[in-house]
């Protein structure tokens, strides 16, 4: 058959690309991040949660400017203006649940995120670096988890970020100092809500962005773990293209499109028949305004705090003369931390759980059950018989990290096989 000549447009967009090309690397950079970066072929359920994670960062970057252009950072405006938006605003009641839902969203799958990385060695080497920039987006988002819960400036937001910011008083010596400057005040106010406002709104999401930026830059230089833990980089055709990957543009995008849908239509019943959740996303006494004077019954954060919350209260015993508060505040600052550890302290010698031994799978499961009965444990007042669960939790969950250099060692292990099946 005779070739036809290319169209006038088709010949106007080639040239449009040679003058780009010459002056940005806009082929180049479409080529080694979409159409010739190769994902292993047997990607499953947990990698899609990076790409799901990117989309509701972008429904958190999006409701948040539109919220802002209504919300007023102020003592006597904060809690008026949230109402505003929820009852006069156009689509304000919609903006204020996207936002809000987003929010718990965005921990659910960074946890499953985080979780498929314990369960097929995600961070281990060459993803070292990977994960732990990882782990800067995580103590990022905590961050930015923390301030927005005090702009609506309800009673929870005011007692709960009164809480936290008080832990840093228990700091030895510097503490009472610090925790002033960090208020920005004697007592928490407008002052320190419109320092919470702008690194909401500003200082933070910019962080998040280029961590996350840079998390891609990463991951594209170092590839994606396949679940059986074949490495699709070691064989390749004639042409240099792996035999058991599949090009991201257009196989892996159309897959995660597919899920964003799936996931999009979970998202909506949430947003439009369970936008508070039983109180669980949004919670009862914040639908009152910040009282100094009216402590809530029970200060608990939001639900994705819990875990680390329950393990702060399970510190009681002062030591060397430090309040317990100050030790308690040390072990869930180690409790986030811990994580970063990972690469240096699985010494396996191979990285899915599937290929580990079992030592390691019990441990993995004793971990995510603990975690979860943290979880509850902090969302519920203090009993003894609570606080001593939540101190057996703590060191369960530890152990995990902390006992990894023995127990992965020591186990049998499977081979990894060589290719994809
Ligand atoms: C805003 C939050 C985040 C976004 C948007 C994000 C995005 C992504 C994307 C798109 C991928 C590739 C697809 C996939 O494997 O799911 C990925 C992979 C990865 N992410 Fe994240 N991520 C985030 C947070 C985190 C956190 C908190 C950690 C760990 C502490 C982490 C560690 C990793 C690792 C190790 C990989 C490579 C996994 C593998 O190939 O096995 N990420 N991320």
């Amino acid at each position: 058959m005779q070739q036809q000549p290319p169209g006038k447009i088709p010949q106007m967009l080639t040239g449009f690309m040679v003058w780009l090309d010459e002056r940005f690397p806009a082929t180049e950079t479409w080529e080694y991040h979409l159409s010739k970066y190769y994902a292993p072929k047997n990607h499953n359920f947990w990698y899609l949660m990076g790409w799901l994670a990117t989309i509701v960062l972008v429904n958190q970057l999006l409701t948040g400017i539109w919220l802002t252009m209504s919300y007023v950072p102020s003592g006597d405006g904060a809690f008026a203006s949230v109402e505003y938006i929820m009852r006069d605003v156009e689509y304000g009641w919609l903006l204020r649940y996207l936002h809000s839902t987003g929010a718990s969203a965005f921990f659910i799958i960074v946890y499953l995120h985080m979780f498929r990385g314990l369960m097929y060695g995600s961070y281990r080497k060459p993803r070292e670096l990977l994960w732990l920039i990882g782990m800067a987006i995580f103590l990022v988002l905590m961050a930015e988890g923390f301030f927005g819960y005090l702009l609506p400036w309800g009673n929870m937001s005011f007692w709960g970020a009164q809480v936290i910011v008080s832990l840093v008083g228990a700091i030895p010596f510097i503490g009472p100092d610090l925790m002033e400057w960090f208020r920005g005040d004697f007592l928490m106010s407008e002052i320190t809500l419109n320092r919470f406002f702008s690194l909401h709104v500003v200082a933070l999401p910019l962080v998040l962005v280029i961590l996350v930026f840079i998390h891609f830059v990463a991951l594209h230089h170092v590839g994606s773990t396949a679940p059986d833990g074949v490495n699709i980089k070691k064989h390749k055709d004639s042409t240099g293209k792996p035999l058991d990957g599949v090009a991201f543009w257009p196989y892996t995008v159309t897959h995660d499109i597919h899920a964003t849908v799936v996931f999009l239509f979970l998202f909506c019943i949430v947003v439009f028949y369970m936008p508070e959740m039983g109180g669980y996303f949004l919670e009862k006494p914040n639908f009152e305004m910040a009282n100094p004077l009216k402590t809530p019954d029970h200060i608990a954060p939001v639900w994705y705090y819990t875990p680390f919350y329950a393990m702060l209260r399970a510190a009681t015993y002062p030591l060397f003369g430090v309040p317990a508060k100050f030790w308690g505040f040390v072990v869930m600052v180690g409790a986030i931390a811990v994580p970063a550890f990972l690469p240096w302290l699985d010494r396996s010698k191979v990285g899915p759980i599937r290929n580990k031994g079992m030592i390691s799978k019990v441990m993995l499961v004793i971990f995510v059950i603990s975690f979860f009965i943290l979880g509850y444990l902090g969302t519920v007042a203090p009993t003894p018989a609570a606080t001593i669960m939540a101190q057996v939790c703590t060191m369960l969950y530890f152990a995990y990290f902390v006992l990894m250099p023995w127990y992965t060692r020591v186990e049998k292990t499977t081979p990894v096989p060589e290719r994809i099946e």
